[in-house]
């Protein structure tokens, strides 16, 4: 996992804004089960005993951006109150003036439904960039939240340059990350719930990943009509009949075998009291509903349990909520809270299930969220996960991007990096942002050692494709896995010794931005074109060509690399790089709009030096170097990082 973790940030005499997720049933003013709230806890305290104060920022409820008072967050203050133990300052309004200067060390404050505001799920700007102003960290510990792409949770991030997830998000990823990418084995997945249209994703992702699979509840009956078998007046989704084969084909095609149910617990209505059934087979006879499984089921469901050493577990066997329908996912909760395999559930009728069978301290992990942990058992990366991970430009403090080309052993960038770290913690804050970009043999320790530290590493190329038969390259996702944040694309090495087009450069921008990677982008003119007054042009063609088709280019930094100033000892004077820069920010501003133009860092590289550094940098769209020969040295990148 890349996203930095609380523990990663100094935290003393900072302000956090957190966004929790404190959406919790409450009756008549009361809070009936405060699972949520608890869940916070240790981020909370953790926050506050580091020394920060904290703003903590939640929705409840569904309020429509209206100021609804049943949707108040209240009780949760007077809740969160009790726990801690201490006074919580509850804000119900964003412009209180109290929000305008910084808060005492160690206060706790929770503001008032953020969702009360029209903007939350609209991810508006305004509200966003408000929020931004909260703090100067930002932290997510709403797991159950981090499928919405809000102000909150993704829009504010563009605000916060240090960025963190809560303990409890952290814990989330961990599990699902656990059991999708290295799960001890045998894996099975128990799926559950009323329609496979809610969960056709989930399905075809997990079929990747597991060794079986049962899938139970409403969803049987669309799968036994695709296959031709009575159902009744059980629950079936006929448009997904034809998607219902297609599973069953890729099922078949894996070698996956997926469980059914062999008998159901049937009667004609969902009402309690009416005349209950059990089957003796699949099939439902007509006139009636399928809305358990039953006792044949349940025994066949136990083996495959107990003979599973990984067990995700998402939605009800059953109609759960009407009783006694509720029978086999009951049971079924028994079976994993008693079996040897780890389970990792979530889902809200699934968790409440659990709860109610007071089991939970049984299962490996209990997710709190129901939207987002299904989306993560559909592959998919959630919005306020990957915004943890947004770079954001911030034009006032210089980016010195070291480029290592093919230098360095991984010895020696570990001790380049150790002396680095060591050197930035018993200084002044330098003033300028680190970046490094080391071979891919000497990533994985560079990536370890910078890890907690203000120092990103990146990758100084990718290929566009994801895997495939291209022998002697790597993708954006596998330096993503890795830990790297940046990619270097489009180097003038690359494009002359490697013969890389810009077509081909185009390819791997896409890429790295749909990895939600940032990268730097590179280009220049030769001497040639130069001397023949076609710099303009030559910059404008790479440009174009490069950034075809890209729409966001929150996570570019471009940089600006003459190739007559790389490696050769003679650099453009700060005019003609001046120049150059303010045609490239012009470009930016015709083809992104002047916000996005505005925010953009444009680096200058070749042959910069701690003596040539200052007279660059103060350019007014410099916003930093791209240093080759002069960052190999530890005490030369040192003086460029501390040039100020
Ligand atoms: P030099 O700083 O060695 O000229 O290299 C510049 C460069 O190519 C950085 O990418």
């Amino acid at each position: 996992m890349a996203t930095l973790s609380l523990r990663d940030l100094n935290l003393s005499g900072r302000q956090v804004f957190m966004r929790v997720d404190f959406n919790v049933p409450i009756k008549n003013g009361k809070i009936t089960d405060d699972t949520r709230i608890k869940a916070a806890l240790p981020s909370i305290t953790y926050i506050l005993e580091e020394g920060a104060s904290l703003i903590l920022c939640s929705h409840l409820g569904r309020p429509k951006g209206d100021n609804n008072s049943e949707f108040t967050l209240k009780p949760v203050a007077i809740n969160l109150q009790e726990l801690t133990g201490k006074t919580v300052l509850f804000v119900e309004n964003l412009d209180d003036p109290i929000l305008k200067k910084p808060l005492p060390q160690g206060t706790l404050c929770l503001l008032e439904n953020i969702r009360f505001d029209k903007g939350e799920e609209k991810n508006y700007d305004i509200l966003s960039e408000k929020l931004g102003k909260l703090g100067d960290i930002y932290v997510n510990d709403a797991f159950g939240t981090a499928h919405r792409a809000h102000s909150s949770t993704e829009g504010t991030t563009r605000f916060f340059s240090r960025k963190a997830a809560g303990f409890l998000m952290e814990k989330e990823l961990l599990a699902f990350s656990q059991i999708l990418s290295s799960p001890s084995r045998p894996l099975l997945a128990i799926i559950g719930g009323a329609k496979i249209s809610t969960k056709i994703g989930v399905l075809y992702n997990l079929l990747d990943k597991v060794d079986s699979m049962i899938i139970a509840g409403g969803m049987p009956f669309t799968f036994f009509k695709a296959m031709g078998k009575e159902i009744g007046n059980s629950l079936c989704e006929d448009d997904f009949i034809e998607e219902a084969r297609k599973i069953l084909d890729k099922a078949n095609e894996k070698g996956i075998k997926i469980y059914f149910p062999v008998d159901h617990v049937i009667s004609q209505k969902l009402e309690p009291g009416l005349e209950i059934k059990t089957t003796n087979n699949e099939n439902v006879p007509e006139g009636y509903i399928g809305l358990d499984i039953g006792p044949e089921t349940l025994k066949l469901y136990a083996e495959l349990i107990n003979s599973s050493k990984t067990i995700i577990w998402n939605g009800p066997l059953g109609a759960f909520e009407t009783k006694p329908f509720d029978e086999g996912t009951m049971a079924i909760c028994r079976i994993i809270a008693k079996a040897k395999g780890i389970c990792v559930a979530g889902g809200g009728d699934t968790v409440s299930a659990i709860n109610q069978s007071n089991l939970e301290k049984a299962f490996y992990h209990i997710s709190t969220g129901g939207g987002a942990s299904l989306e993560l058992l559909e592959g998919k990366i959630l919005p306020g996960v990957a915004a943890l991970d947004r770079y954001v430009q911030d034009r006032s403090m210089k980016l010195i991007a070291a480029n290592w080309k093919m230098n360095k052993s991984p010895c020696e960038a570990m001790e380049f990096i150790d002396e680095l770290i060591k050197k930035i913690s018993e200084t002044k804050p330098s003033g300028s942002d680190i970046l490094i970009f080391p071979t891919y043999l000497a990533l994985k320790e560079t990536i370890c050692k910078s890890r907690g530290t203000e120092i990103s590493i990146g990758a100084q190329n990718a290929y566009f494709k994801d895997s495939g038969a291209y022998t002697g390259e790597i993708s954006v996702a596998m330096l993503k896995e890795a830990g790297c944040k940046f990619i270097l694309i489009g180097h003038s090495e690359r494009r002359t010794v490697f013969r890389e087009d810009d077509e081909l450069i185009n390819e791997k921008i896409k890429a790295v931005l749909a990895n939600g990677l940032n990268l730097v982008f590179c280009l220049g003119e030769t001497l040639e074109e130069r001397k023949q007054n076609k710099t303009f042009d030559v910059i404008l063609k790479q440009f174009k060509k490069g950034l075809d088709e890209i729409t966001d280019i929150d996570r570019l930094v471009i940089a600006y690399e003459p190739v007559w100033a790389i490696g050769t000892g003679v650099t453009a004077t700060p005019e003609q790089a001046q120049e150059v820069h303010e045609y490239i920010r012009d470009l930016l501003l015709r083809q992104f709009g002047k916000e996005a133009a505005d925010r953009t860092r444009i680096l200058y590289g070749g042959s910069v030096t701690p003596e040539n550094v200052k007279e660059l940098m103060i350019q007014k769209d410099i916003d930093g170097a791209l240093v080759g020969g002069a960052s190999l040295e530890t005490g030369k990148y040192l003086r460029l990082v501390f040039y100020k």
